[in-house]
């Protein structure tokens, strides 16, 4: 790609946030890269926010945008909700750690049982990481084998145990920086949506568990439908293997019942976050009774799972998750986050159209994913999947280059996107949506002025 030496992006994007640009040199002294999470990181220089409210976060220049950030997906009830404010208020002047049983987590705990089919029993983590760590351990301890199948792409979470294979690029040989090879050699990698490549690994390896994630590769990236969750579901209880489904990302966000209502089954385990704290720190499995003995005290597997956690079920974090998921009980935020999604995803499809740009946009519920370098048929229905759910074509890195460039250039419009997708809330508006189709027209031209070829 023959990019422009003098970039109109970068000069516009420094002029338009140069506030953001010199926090940036205080927190270039302070965090590697500047950033405090991989995914912000951002050149020329990431946006600095003050504040948010509804869809919309305001950056240091004052500068309003349309955040399709959502809290990497836990403010599906947009920022700043009433409810939330409200009951965290209350909360932070009563106690932020007692360091005690308290009524709130039961409160919590009572609403993702009424909620999620899979919480016979629940404990809470203070991330979605530490709930997939939690699930993968108690599966190897109540099934006394090592191995874990994971599909390839999926992520979930940073720890060791889950974090090869975690993204592309895709190969035979994943490269994990810092994480020993025999934490790899435990992880069999499959391909997304395969059930006889599943099968035949199952019954070579004879894991502890295959974990999935929610609706496939990075928030449906590759996309796994129902059927297919039906058919895992099917498979590993013929096969007597643990199902973990982590829900951290589609749990309260896709429909009240999570994905697995949706899909209409009952996973053995289930990992939940996001959402679940209504925008504070935490994380939860909600499983199966007898799995879940393994962190009981004088359990009959006659060995216990150590699990300790300064901040589990913290009350302030528990204060805004039942403020959510009351909200989100009412079935209201998913069906309106999903439907405004619809909606973008076919006006920014009309816009790559009209631009004959090499842009697709797709994806599930309240997700838009943007596939770049497309070069096929143009969506007829929402359903569409790019290159037919082939996964090595649509799970592919980008040159970041590139990314950062539709990143700068889309912020210049007033839309903030997370990368190459985008989450909608319950307060994203078809004004919102308007505007985001202008910024991706605008970003179009710009890229192009700067010479990338989309
Ligand atoms: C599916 C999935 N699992 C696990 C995680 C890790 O959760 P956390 O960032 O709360 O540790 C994420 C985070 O994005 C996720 O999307």
């Amino acid at each position: 790609m023959a990019v422009a030496t003098e970039s109109r992006i970068r000069t516009l994007f420094a002029a338009r946030f140069q506030k953001s640009a010199e926090l940036y040199q205080r927190g270039l002294k302070l965090f590697p890269n500047g950033v405090t999470h991989d995914g912000r990181f951002l050149k020329p220089f990431p946006i600095y926010a003050n504040d948010a409210a509804g869809s919309r976060k305001t950056t240091v220049e004052g500068h309003s945008v349309i955040d399709y950030w959502c809290g990497h997906g836990a403010m599906l009830l947009g920022h700043s909700h009433p409810a939330i404010v409200e009951a965290v208020q209350r909360q932070v002047s009563r106690s932020t750690h007692p360091g005690a049983c308290h009524e709130l987590e039961l409160e919590w705990g009572e609403l993702v049982q009424q909620l999620v089919p899979s919480a016979e029993r629940i404990r809470f983590t203070n991330s979605g990481t530490e709930a997939t760590l939690m699930a993968i351990r108690i599966a190897r301890l109540v099934t006394g084998r090592n191995k874990i199948i994971k599909f390839a792409g999926h992520f979930h979470g940073w720890h060791d145990g889950l974090m090869p294979a975690a993204a592309p690029p895709h190969g035979s040989t994943y490269k994990t920086p810092g994480v020993t090879d025999g934490v790899k050699d435990d992880l069999i990698i499959v391909s997304p949506n395969n059930l006889d490549e599943l099968a035949a690994a199952i019954d070579e390896h004879q894991p502890a568990c295959v974990i999935h994630e929610g609706n496939g590769t990075h928030w449906g990236v590759v996309p796994a439908r129902a059927d297919f969750i039906r058919g895992l579901r099917e498979l590993t209880a013929d096969r007597n293997t643990i199902f973990i489904l982590d829900e951290v990302i589609t749990g309260f966000r896709v429909h009240p019942h999570s994905f697995q209502g949706f899909c209409e089954i009952v996973p053995d385990m289930t990992t939940l976050a996001k959402v679940l704290a209504g925008g504070l720190p935490g994380g939860c499995l909600a499983a199966r009774k007898d799995l879940m003995d393994a962190l009981a005290f004088e359990n009959s597997l006659g060995q216990k799972m150590k699990h300790p956690g300064t901040y589990n079920a913290n009350p302030l974090s528990a204060s805004a998750g039942v403020a959510a998921l009351k909200l989100v009980a009412t079935g209201e935020p998913s069906k309106t986050a999903n439907a405004v999604a619809e909606t973008l995803r076919r006006e920014l499809n009309t816009v790559f159209t009209d631009k004959d740009a090499k842009l697709v946009a797709y994806g599930d519920f309240s997700a838009v994913k943007i596939l770049s370098n497309y070069e096929g048929p143009r969506p007829a229905t929402d359903d569409f999947i790019p290159y037919d759910n082939d996964w090595r074509r649509i799970d592919c890195p980008v040159d970041p280059e590139f990314t950062h460039a539709f990143r700068c250039a889309l912020l210049l419009g007033g839309v903030d996107w997370m990368n190459w997708g985008g989450s909608t809330s319950q307060a994203h508006s078809l004004a919102d949506v308007g505007q985001t189709a202008t910024a991706y027209a605008g970003a179009i031209d710009l890229l192009r002025e700067d010479g990338f070829d989309v």
